[in-house]
């Protein structure tokens, strides 16, 4: 099965088999958490829950250990941990692992009580597609529960680490560059909606050293990402250095501290969806557009349509060919000044009717991102 967006287990990180060691210490660090969540998202013993992405199925194997009559089911594209998987399950009856996509499952309606995708959006290129999936399946009153980073909101110390900027800022470029959004934490609500889920929550999960211990956070994070960032040009062997020094002056004082926050959603299939959300649904969206004429026209406008406006909006700015500017570079390392910044910005107001600020075209923005951006502030319905 072809694996699509920014999770590829034997890419991912150096060493796949500690990227799956890894991937199970970070379910037991949100454990107790994630537990309370799932139990007032309604999960109760007997019931049937569907895990989208379920990595090593190690979150239904924790399940299964509160509620040991729970109906499990987990889907995952990647062959290796689907293996993986099934032997977690050892066995055990009313254990079942398919391989699936998220964005196509092979279950009919209303076959799951609790969907849950765990770290699974952020790396996906239409997450609203996933989650429409996730609605579908789920019985009227069944809750969807996902969980994703948002990696500006990532991992703290104290004493402060300041290259781990350094570090989120080279995993950000890496997952944009293969199609995810590692910063989707915060858009979540947004897209529960979109996808038709009526009523939706937001928490944030918090882990802290002081109450887990360094050793839970050090087998959670591990090295293998940073490693594989260096060795596939993202972050450069001397960052990588400053980091790991800086990593170890701040465990050996007394009172340091470590955090990290998940943010986590909850959308109950059954209530109506406010229309507004039309607007992200499928990314694509309405709009009305000068025509040459001077008429009114209306229009579809994708994220598509935009990336390649402001591509090339922003190649007539630099005189340069737009085929050779990358979408998914920061743009302030691609060669694009505040001239061409504020070129673009006044385009996109007169075209599109959405205000932007210079800080958010030359901040770390992508024209992938910027694409996102614009359809998001676009007024629902009519793109003026
Ligand atoms: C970061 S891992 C998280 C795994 C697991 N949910 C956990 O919390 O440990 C992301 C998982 O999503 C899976 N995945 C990526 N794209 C997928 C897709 N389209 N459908 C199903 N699973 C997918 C990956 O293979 C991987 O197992």
């Amino acid at each position: 099965m072809a694996l699509e967006g920014s999770y590829d287990l034997t890419r991912f990180a150096l060493d796949a088999e500690a990227e799956i060691q890894r991937l199970n210490a970070q379910i037991d660090l949100f454990w107790k958490q994630e537990l309370a969540l799932y139990r007032q998202a309604g999960l109760q013993d007997g019931m049937r829950v569907l895990d989208c992405g379920c990595g090593t199925g190690y979150l239904l194997h924790k399940l299964r250990g509160v509620f040991p009559n729970l109906h499990c089911t987990g889907i995952e594209v990647d062959e290796r941990l689907v293996a993986v998987a099934r032997r977690t399950g050892g066995g055990r009856e009313r254990w079942q692992i398919f391989q699936h996509s998220i964005s196509s499952l092979d279950f009919p309606d209303d076959a799951f009580d609790l969907v849950v995708a765990r770290l699974v959006l952020e790396h996906l290129p239409d997450p609203v597609a996933a989650l429409k999936e996730m609605r579908r399946v789920l019985r009227d009153g069944g809750k969807a529960v996902v969980i994703d980073n948002d990696f500006d909101l990532h991992e703290r110390t104290w004493p402060d680490s300041p290259a781990l900027g350094d570090l989120y800022e080279a995993y950000r470029r890496a997952r944009r560059r293969d199609g995810g959004n590692p910063c989707i934490g915060r858009e979540l609500p947004g897209l529960l909606k979109a996808a038709g889920f009526g009523s939706v929550d937001l928490s944030l999960l918090a882990a802290h050293s002081h109450v887990l211990g360094d050793a839970a956070f050090l087998k959670a994070e591990g090295s293998g990402i940073p490693a594989q960032l260096v060795k596939t040009g993202y972050l450069s062997p001397d960052t990588l250095d400053r980091i790991g020094g800086q990593w170890r002056s701040m465990l050996s004082r007394r009172h340091h501290a470590i955090f990290r926050m998940l943010f986590a959603a909850v959308g109950e299939k059954g209530a109506v969806a406010p229309a507004l959300d039309s607007d992200l649904e499928s990314n694509v969206t309405t709009y009305t557009a000068s025509s040459s004429s001077g008429s009114v026209e209306p229009a579809l406008v994708s994220v598509d349509r935009l990336r390649r406006f402001i591509l090339e909006t922003l190649a007539n700015e630099l005189k340069a060919d737009a085929e050779t500017l990358p979408t998914g570079e920061s743009l302030i390392r691609s060669g694009v000044d505040s001239m061409a910044a504020m070129a673009l910005c006044s385009r996109l107001e007169s075209q599109f009717g959405v205000t932007l600020s210079l800080a958010d075209v030359l901040c770390d923005s992508s024209i992938d991102d910027l694409a996102r951006k614009v359809l998001s502030l676009a007024p629902a319905g009519d793109f003026a």
